[in-house]
């Protein structure tokens, strides 16, 4: 007998107890333990060719993450151990940057990675490096820094829409005779915390985001930082792109449809930034190419370039290297892509 498909066990599931929040639908299509996007398949899925993230453009994301680093050891005092939360680590391709660009954090020795990852097949690939380590959840330890580029964005999240009642929050139904999971209404949601929008607004309601961000807050060492890196934009502001701001990456090219065979497909939200500072507000909210270009990205780009001009002829792997980097900053600080996505900061209480 053929295996039950996720759809299959969703569909029974809606049977069972009824309509199940989006939440519950992406937790499932992303990180189901047999079929989830994240979780199944080797670990082969994730952000590729058209959507790569800022690490796997190249290393200099890294590098400058490794400069920032540095800039925050020093303020720190230089301490002998300097601990860093990766969280959504997937592959671990920033940390091998990161120690690509030997920081003098780490090559004092005191930096300590903690590449937190909750998918196994991900996990499985993080380098092995005496200053790495992979954990599936929050560790034990309290860090100076948390990191978390394009995590919050593929964290599940529900969708309330404002009808002439006031908002009410989507649901997620049995399939259809076109095999797509179909939409109903829940009943008004009197404590929905959303912004007066029009009628028929659709928006994205990040409980597990704001719900993260308050765990990994609570986690920091006096002086310790939260640096949230990913795309997106106020509430109001997703409002006005219609359901736009939900996005699906396949792996490897082609159409996909959110609500049709879960799991075949990145499900991810624009991060409606305002549901995080509404929490607690930031010390700093900037554009990355502005982030990137105040942590050294400039000047990173600039040695590159001399360093082509003087190897070149001999076109070794260094050169080469160089020279990649002048492509890799034109991705990081494209004005209508990667640069213009956000940067969010919070400190310690
Ligand atoms: C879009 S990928 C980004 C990977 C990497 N940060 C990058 O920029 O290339 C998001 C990753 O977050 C992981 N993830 C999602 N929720 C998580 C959680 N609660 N704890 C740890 N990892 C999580 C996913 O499995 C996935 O690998």
């Amino acid at each position: 007998m053929a295996a039950e498909s996720l759809a299959d066990r969703l569909d029974q599931l809606i049977a069972d107890i009824g309509p199940i929040p989006v939440s519950v639908y992406v937790e499932a299509a992303l990180y189901d333990a047999d079929a989830g996007f994240y979780t199944a398949g080797g670990g082969q899925a994730g952000r590729r060719g058209d959507f790569l993230t800022a690490p796997e453009v190249g290393p200099l994301f890294g590098h400058v993450i490794g400069r920032a680093l540095d800039s925050w050891w020093r303020d720190a005092g230089e301490p002998d151990s300097f601990i860093v939360h990766e969280w959504g680590a997937g592959p671990g391709t920033l940390a091998r940057s990161v120690i690509d660009g030997e920081p003098e954090v780490l090559v004092s020795g005191a930096l300590q990675w903690v590449a937190i990852e909750r998918s196994d097949p991900q996990r499985d690939r993080h380098p092995e490096h005496p200053a790495v380590r992979s954990a599936a959840t929050l560790p034990a330890t309290s860090p100076n820094v948390v990191l978390a580029n394009e995590l919050v964005d593929n964290l599940p999240f529900d969708i309330h829409e404002r009808t002439a009642e006031g908002w009410c929050q989507l649901l997620v139904d049995e399939r259809g005779d076109d095999g797509r999971f179909t939409e109903v209404h829940d009943e008004v949601d009197p404590a929905a915390n959303l912004p007066d929008l029009a009628t028929r607004a659709r928006v994205p309601v990040i409980n597990a985001g704001r719900e993260w961000l308050a765990d990994v807050l609570a986690t920091l060492q006096g002086g310790g930082r939260v640096v949230v890196f990913d795309y997106g934009a106020d509430t109001a502001v997703l409002a006005a792109r219609g359901l736009g701001w939900l996005r699906t990456h396949v792996a490897h090219g082609g159409e996909s449809d959110w609500l049709v065979a879960p799991g075949s497909c990145d499900i991810t939200t624009d991060v409606p930034f305002d549901q995080l500072t509404s929490l607690r507000d930031p010390v700093a909210r900037s554009r990355q190419d502005d982030w990137l270009r105040r942590h050294g990205i400039d000047e990173l780009v600039e040695a590159g370039r001399r360093q082509w001009e003087e190897s070149a002829s001999v076109g070794d792997l260094a050169a080469l290297k160089a020279r990649s980097r002048v492509r890799e900053a034109d991705a990081l600080l494209d004005p209508d892509g990667m640069g213009q996505f956000e940067v969010l900061e919070w400190l310690a209480e």
